[in-house]
């Protein structure tokens, strides 16, 4: 396997420097929490190796919505980021057939591509309002597919999936004797339902997921697999062990005592997101230069600039990121038309928000010299 930085990494705020943007619309969380905040007693943490699994009662917390997953179903990792690493590298061989929706978060189409697998790419358009057909995606499926990869809610759209959808589609990846990794990084992030965990659905489905985007917390790198199925979990084990033993029992606790106040946390989180939604709604509906499809879930819309416009791309971006010291997502962040920019709307306060929404509108312009 190969390695190779990926301009979604490169570009980060955290690699560009927070001190050097004034308007933040590129992340894809909420708010990132303040330590002293959560008012946490640590004083009795003894900082040894934590169980390879990860810390039991944080494990039996993220199970406990669900009546067939247990916590033994759970593996703790470094952020969705490495549970998503280790599944891919688990799973594929060069030349496997796996099916990944896209656009993606780079990193599920990156590690099966470095992989050297054979990645059939589904295709989500801008003018199906992104949705995913399940029918179509299963039909990719063929003998030996090791598995199908989607994003639910997904990221960069936003776009959700009706529950009886998602089941349909774990019927057939049954059927068809595959696997189906949903990576659910956004789910209680949905504004009109929230979808199962994935996990509880069949012993063929993977979820994974993590602290980082709908708590504020990826400081702490909080991530985890789920899985019903002993021989996959085996297998995923054995790959964590390999990498890096076992979690930070820092984390670990932290994360715990975290979620222990999680209904407390959550209703204040979804409040805040309804809100700064609104916000983008109310721009999108005054700005006749972008067209978007509506997300259904996450802090995260991937707007376009109207393609009819003949913009000069490079010059408009230069202008935002430069003159304007404003970050979006740009569609090559997910080897993407660059017409499109993810518009992150869950991390900036609302005056840096509407701030940033009338920078694009204004770099618009002074590009077009409208
Ligand atoms: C859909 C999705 N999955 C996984 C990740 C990885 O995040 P983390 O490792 O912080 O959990 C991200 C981060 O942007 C994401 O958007």
């Amino acid at each position: 396997m190969r390695y190779r930085r990926m301009p979604i990494e490169i570009e980060s705020p955290e690699q560009l420097g927070y001190n050097a943007i004034a308007c933040n619309l590129a992340e894809s969380s909420v708010t990132d929490v303040r330590f002293a905040d959560l008012n946490l007693d640590l004083s009795k943490l003894v900082l040894m190796y934590s169980d390879h699994y990860g810390k039991p009662e944080l494990r039996a917390l993220l199970t406990q919505e669900s009546n067939v997953l247990w916590p033994e179903h759970v593996l703790m990792t470094v952020g969705a980021a490495a549970a998503l690493f280790i599944i891919a590298t688990s799973l594929l061989q060069p030349g496997d057939h796996v099916v990944v929706v896209y656009p993606n978060y780079a990193t599920n189409i990156e590690t099966p591509r470095q992989i050297g697998a054979d990645i059939e790419l589904h295709t989500l358009s801008f003018e199906d309002g992104w949705a995913l057909d399940v029918d179509a995606l299963a039909a990719r499926i063929r003998p030996g597919t090791k598995y199908v990869s989607i994003t639910l809610p997904h990221n960069p759209t936003g776009m959700m999936l009706p529950e009886s959808d998602l089941r349909r589609l774990v019927h057939m990846i049954e059927q068809k004797n595959t696997l189906l990794l949903v990576d659910e990084t956004y789910r209680e992030m949905g504004y009109a339902s929230v979808l199962p965990l994935a996990a509880s659905l069949s012993d063929r489905v993977i979820g994974v997921s993590s602290l980082s985007k709908t708590y504020g917390l990826p400081g702490i790198r909080m991530g985890w697999l789920m899985t019903q199925n002993p021989a996959l979990m085996e297998l995923f084990l054995a790959a964590k062990e390999q990498i890096f033993i076992s979690g930070s029992v820092l984390d670990e606790e932290v994360a715990y005592q975290y979620l222990r106040e999680k209904p407390a946390h959550l209703a204040r989180i979804k409040a805040d997101i309804a809100r700064k939604f609104a916000l983008v709604r109310d721009w999108m509906a005054e700005e006749p230069l972008m067209q978007w499809a509506e997300p259904q879930g996450g802090v995260v819309c991937f707007p376009r600039i109207r393609p009819d416009l003949n913009i000069n791309l490079d010059a408009f971006y230069e202008q935002l990121n430069g003159h304007y010291k404003t970050q979006t997502g740009p569609g090559h962040w997910f080897e993407a038309d660059r017409h499109h920019m993810r518009v992150g709307f869950g991390w900036p306060g609302d005056e840096e928000m509407k701030a940033g929404l009338s920078n694009i509108s204004s770099a618009l312009r002074d590009v077009l010299g409208a």
